[in-house]
């Protein structure tokens, strides 16, 4: 390895990703294994993604990271050990043209520069480290030529965050529990968690008709982070035990056949009855920990009706660890149906504009025939709802993301892209 000042960079954009069957609870949380499997929907990156550079030179002093643009800490024990995992794995690497040539052993003192961009609002609750962990791990697999294929890379970045080995993939992805024992540490080969990765069920092409609308819930309550809560709930709660060993083993199998069959009813009923059972989980918990608000029970209660109205599923509903719904129409004229009844009930304020409003893909607006406030107010009550509850909810939800099933991490080539500076490799 030569002395010289150079910087090797490698840029990735990750997708974030939405139960449809959730994790929650850990069987061990070092390793962060889980007590079931579960089954996710990869969101298009185009509208909510993570992108990331990561940057090794021999001028780098100690590991850094930036996360929208801010230095934050690498000394947290899921960082560790993320970056132990791959740094054990990374292989040679040669780039001829910048006459750079690192060998294995090399990386093991070579220091990393990481900088990573969320294009959606950390804060919102929506998934940001799973999206962040995965970017991580694959754009430091690429920079270090890890030869591990995408579900052995899935088994590190969980160890990030449990619900990031699924934005490894695009479309449908299942992340496979692995062996359930707990093994005491003379078998640590068995119980290291290597079996504890993500699939790909089916590409973002198998079932490219779904729509998805994201509501951004106002909130003024602290939540309870994932971690803390799910620890709470696997020492007080029953109803996981029951749920983890009884129910979803079925349920990933129906999942599983929906998806498959596009069966847009199967799926709609079980994603719905696995959100609502992970909230009664929640509810289970001693002390009981609250998600949802009224506008999330106001938006279950107005798709239920809406779904029952037409006698078959239209709209599926799953809420994570936060009040934000995120709903599934079963087609695109359908989400655009949702969207007018969501603006129905949920206008914007009078000093937002609609451009801020409805985020994502704004063609479905186009489709439901609004551009701006007056054909909000025209909207009509859908006729489901009898006119005595139909009550307005102006500023209840903060902002809609449309948009749908997507692809899986891609590396950036253009170095327009780059969060670093290809010279010094501090942040832009
Ligand atoms: C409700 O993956 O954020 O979103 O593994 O402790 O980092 P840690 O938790 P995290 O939990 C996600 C929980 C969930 C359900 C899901 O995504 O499956």
């Amino acid at each position: 390895m030569a002395a010289e000042k150079w910087v090797l960079m490698v840029t990735a954009q990750t997708p974030t990703n939405i139960a449809v069957i959730k994790y929650w609870g850990k069987r061990d949380e070092t390793l962060i294994l889980p007590v079931n499997d579960s089954i996710s929907v990869t969101l298009d990156p185009d509208h909510l993604c993570t992108t990331t550079t990561v940057a090794v030179s021999p001028s780098f002093d100690q590991d850094r990271m930036w996360l929208n643009g801010k230095e934050i800490s690498l000394g947290g024990g899921r960082y560790q050990n993320c970056l132990k995992e791959i740094r054990s794995r990374a292989c040679d690497v040669e780039d001829t043209e910048k006459g750079i040539k690192i060998e294995k052993k090399d990386w093991q003192k070579l220091h990393l520069h990481i900088a990573s961009f969320n294009n959606f609002p950390t804060a919102a609750g929506l998934a940001s480290s799973a999206a962040g962990f995965a970017c991580l791990v694959f754009s430091l697999a690429k920079l270090m030529n890890l030869k591990e294929n995408q579900s052995q890379l899935s088994a590190i970045a969980r160890q990030g965050s449990g619900s990031a080995c699924r934005s490894l993939f695009g479309g449908f992805v299942k992340w496979i529990l692995g062996k359930l024992m707990l093994v005491p540490s003379q078998h640590l080969q068995e119980g290291n968690g290597s079996d504890s990765l993500a699939v790909q069920l089916v590409d973002e092409e198998h079932w490219n008709d779904l729509v998805i609308i994201i509501a951004v819930v106002s909130s003024r309550q602290k939540e309870t982070s994932s971690t803390t809560g799910m620890r709470e709930s696997v020492e007080t709660s029953l109803l996981l035990q029951h749920r983890a060993k009884e129910v979803v083993p079925k349920r990933i199998v129906q999942m599983e056949e929906a998806i498959q069959n596009h069966d847009f009813s199967s799926f709609a009923q079980l994603t719905c009855a696995d959100s609502n059972q992970f909230h009664a989980v929640c509810l289970d918990t001693s002390p009981p920990i609250f998600y949802m608000n009224d506008t999330s029970h106001r938006i279950i209660s107005y798709v239920e009706r809406w779904n029952r109205s037409v006698g078959s599923p239209q709209v599926a509903y799953t809420f994570d660890a936060g009040p934000n719904a995120v709903l599934i129409a079963r087609n695109r004229k359908i989400a655009t149906e949702l969207l007018q009844r969501l603006l129905f009930f949920f206008p914007p304020n009078s000093e937002t504009d609609l451009n801020s409003y409805v985020l994502g893909d704004k063609s479905i607006l186009h489709d439901a025939g609004i551009d701006g406030m007056k054909d909000i107010e025209a909207l009509p009550l859908p006729p489901e709802i009898n006119s005595i509850s139909a009550q307005k909810y102006s500023g209840d939800v903060n902002y809609f993301i449309c948009t749908r099933p997507g692809g899986g991490p891609v590396l950036l080539s253009d170095d327009s892209k780059a969060l670093l500076n290809p010279k010094s490799g501090l942040p832009k």
